[in-house]
């Protein structure tokens, strides 16, 4: 197979964890005999810096000539506590997000045995859990109606943000997760606010009316801030959740780290357009350059980015190459075992490649 992929490293350790993902994308290609192809473009801190804005038209023309983006992260800390700055490194990565109409975040939360220990819950708790976020990710407060801070006619500061949707926003976004329950458990939780907020009585009005669609599917109905206690204290309980774009940001992060480190948590949005992996994780500017940080969520990534062209093999591959790297206790610091040595960015993404290489095809 031809793939043209479009590389967007972006910013912090961006770029480290991107080399060892494009360097696992080509180990992978050769191995099965692919044609990949990259193209390399900005996006962030670093495209405000080079051209004034943090996602280029150029850029925006890669995404959509490309067969597939594979991202890193963005963000830098001189835009954090500016609320006054006009541009932001997200804004490009929301624009991106926007302008490819990638609806549909799925982010699977899936547990290792050997870092069961390093999870925050305890290990009976932990041990087995396995499910998948569907997140909405192109409308709510995100992208809805919003007012910057200004002064209002009695001279009091305001600001607001909507959370908008629309019921084929809402419908499309359902579906997806109904797809992915039938191939899964057959469980989906739908996951809102329907006591309080409009916005998620429409969610779960038209959930409602499409689940007699999926008879296959067993569908409940949790509101947010339960399903935020139910995932520490039983993260078994789900199979697939779909939710809003915010209450899906949230929930991610706690899923994250429920399995020992927020490292190892790759992603794929998919929609209208080009689609987009990318690790779950930030930009960690602090570690940006130290060949510290972990890429097991970037390569995670390539795996997802191959599972979506049916590629499963591959996908299988680099996989059971993460899981090996583990279980060799060739690990980055923030998941290595106590008093073992620790591995670098680089180390660890040479290995996995030299893994993929060495079996045999
Ligand atoms: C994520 C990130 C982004 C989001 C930020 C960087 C805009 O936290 O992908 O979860 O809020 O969606
Ligand atoms: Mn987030």
């Amino acid at each position: 197979m031809k793939l043209n992929i479009a590389v967007l490293a972006g910013d912090g350790i961006g770029p480290e964890i991107m080399e060892q993902g494009v360097a696992v994308c080509s180990a992978v290609a050769q191995k099965f005999g692919h044609e990949v192809s990259y193209r390399r473009a900005l996006i962030g801190a670093c495209a405000i810096d080079a051209v004034g804005t943090p996602f280029p038209d150029d850029t925006y023309e890669a995404c959509m000539e490309a067969d597939a983006v594979l991202f890193a992260s963005i963000g830098d800390p001189k835009y954090d506590n500016n609320p006054a700055a006009t541009v932001r490194p997200e804004q490009g990565l929301l624009a991106m997000r926007k302008r490819l109409g990638l609806y549909a975040n799925i982010r699977p939360v899936e547990t290792y045995e050997c870092l069961i220990h390093r999870s925050p819950l305890k290990d009976e708790v932990v041990r087995g859990a396995d499910f998948v976020c569907v997140r909405e990710l192109t409308g709510g407060m995100y992208f809805g109606p919003k007012q910057e801070p200004h002064p209002n006619a009695e001279g009091i500061e305001e600001a607001s943000d909507s959370n908008y949707y629309t019921r084929p926003e809402v419908e499309r976004i359902l579906r997806v997760a109904y797809q992915y329950a039938r191939q899964r458990r057959g469980h989906l939780t739908v996951v809102d606010k329907a006591n309080v907020l409009a916005s998620s009585r429409l969610w779960r009005k038209v959930a409602q009316e499409m689940m007699g669609e999926y008879p296959d599917v067993e569908t409940d109905f949790m509101y947010v801030d339960n399903a935020a206690m139910r995932m520490i204290q039983d993260p078994r309980h789900f199979d697939v959740m779909v939710t809003e774009n915010t209450f899906g940001d949230i929930l991610t992060d706690e899923g994250s780290v429920l399995t020992g480190s927020m490292g190892l948590l790759p992603s794929a949005s998919t929609g209208e357009h080009t689609p987009v992996f990318e690790p779950i994780h930030g930009s960690w500017p602090q570690a940006r350059g130290l060949n510290i940080a972990n890429p097991l969520a970037q390569i995670l990534s390539v795996a997802m980015l191959y599972e979506h062209f049916g590629l499963l093999q591959e996908g299988r591959l680099i996989r059971q190459a993460v899981s090996a790297s583990l279980d060799a206790n060739v690990r980055t610091p923030d998941i290595q075992t106590d008093g073992a040595p620790h591995y670098g960015t680089r180390e660890v993404g040479q290995w996995i490649v030299e893994y993929i290489s060495s079996q045999a095809s």
